[in-house]
């Protein structure tokens, strides 16, 4: 048994107007949404439950997944009718683990698209002797993150949410978005408190002196918070840049990777579609179009003779001969 913990609760306010009505973690990428690509990564790794943290608008989650057999996993959720934050949310979900104390629980964001080997991950973790393992990436541009320096051996010194100063920047490390936790660490979280993670939990933690070691991964990764990151999210699945088992062996994806174009859609034979675009069932897409790099949505009909590149098009309709570059069309 492996038990993971899944966060789904956020608002998604950067990406608005599209998670008014979908919450972030069931918008669409690479064919499917970010919480089944997330879903069947785990399982491919060996968890065998996972428990959603659910709050906004969570009844969304429940239609989409049910009890998890279809992905051959037990699925529970947790709902918060208040969001109480990421450790709140952990530590709610963590009432319903049955792992032992010291059995490795598994803790992810439900908005990232991530290239790590997790089985490989938990296997340094356990060879390490830590209590906690983080999963950290390199960015350029750390700053919007959780910023985690490491000492030589590889284990977490320090843990700086979203620095606002420019001395605070003391690594290009960032937290990637999963977590290795023992059970009888994620039971120390008060339940029923809004706490962040991020903010009180890991900083008290390296604090009392739990070691926690950091794995540092060189692999594909992507915060799907904003809209360009959500297009480029989508088409690196479709190209096979981001690995999802969900991709593995579609008959709708194309040989090339160029395109997932969904059996259940409409495509005019004259049509270039590239970059990595999916068009979803129920989508149209006329003659003499070009799409490309673009998720062309449920129902969306893309016009005659229309270009459209690095878009996200969620609802309506392209005109016939329109010009579209990096729009959300909702
Ligand atoms: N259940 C629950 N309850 N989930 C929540 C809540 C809540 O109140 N608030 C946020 N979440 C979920 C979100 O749905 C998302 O999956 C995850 O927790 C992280 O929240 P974000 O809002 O996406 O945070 P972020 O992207 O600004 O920062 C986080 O992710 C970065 C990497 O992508 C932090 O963990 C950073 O440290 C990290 O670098
Ligand atoms: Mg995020």
């Amino acid at each position: 048994m492996l038990e993971s913990i899944l966060l789904v609760g956020g608002q998604g306010t950067r990406l608005r107007p599209l998670t008014l009505t979908t919450p972030k973690p069931m918008l669409e990428v690479g064919g499917y949404p970010v919480t089944a690509h997330q879903l069947a990564r785990a399982r491919e790794a060996g968890v065998t439950r996972v428990i959603l943290g659910t709050a906004y608008r969570a009844e969304v989650f429940g239609d989409a997944f049910g009890d998890g057999s279809e992905f051959g996993l037990r699925l529970d959720h947790s709902f918060e009718p208040e969001p109480l934050g990421t450790g709140g949310g952990i530590a709610q979900a963590g009432a319903m683990l049955e792992s032992g104390p010291d059995d490795p629980v598994l803790v992810f964001n439900g908005d990232v698209l991530t290239g790590i080997d997790i089985a490989q991950a938990l296997i340094s973790w356990q060879n390490s002797g830590a209590d906690v393992g983080l999963y950290l990436v390199r960015v350029a541009n750390p700053r919007a993150y959780g910023l985690v320096p490491t000492d030589e051996q590889g284990f977490v010194t320090a843990f700086l949410e979203k620095p606002e100063h420019e001395r605070e920047i003391v690594t290009d490390q960032i937290n990637a978005g999963m977590y290795i936790m023992r059970r009888r660490i994620i039971d120390q979280i008060p339940r029923g408190e809004v706490v962040s993670v991020e903010r009180d939990v890991f900083p008290k933690l390296l604090a009392s002196g739990v070691k926690t070691l950091g794995i540092v991964d060189e692999g594909y990764w992507r915060d799907l918070g904003t809209p360009a990151a959500l297009v480029k999210g989508s088409a690196d699945l479709v190209k096979g840049l981001a690995p999802s088992p969900l991709l593995k062996e579609n008959p709708d994806l194309r040989e090339d990777g160029s395109a997932l174009v969904f059996s259940e859609s409409h495509v005019a034979p004259d049509t270039e579609l590239s970059g990595g675009s999916v068009v979803m069932p129920g989508a149209v897409v006329e003659a003499g179009a070009c799409v490309r790099g673009t998720v062309v949505g449920r129902g969306v009909r893309v016009g005659a003779g229309a270009v459209v590149s690095d878009c996200y098009l969620a609802h309506g309709e392209v005109a016939d001969e329109a010009r579209l570059t990096a729009e959300v069309v909702c």
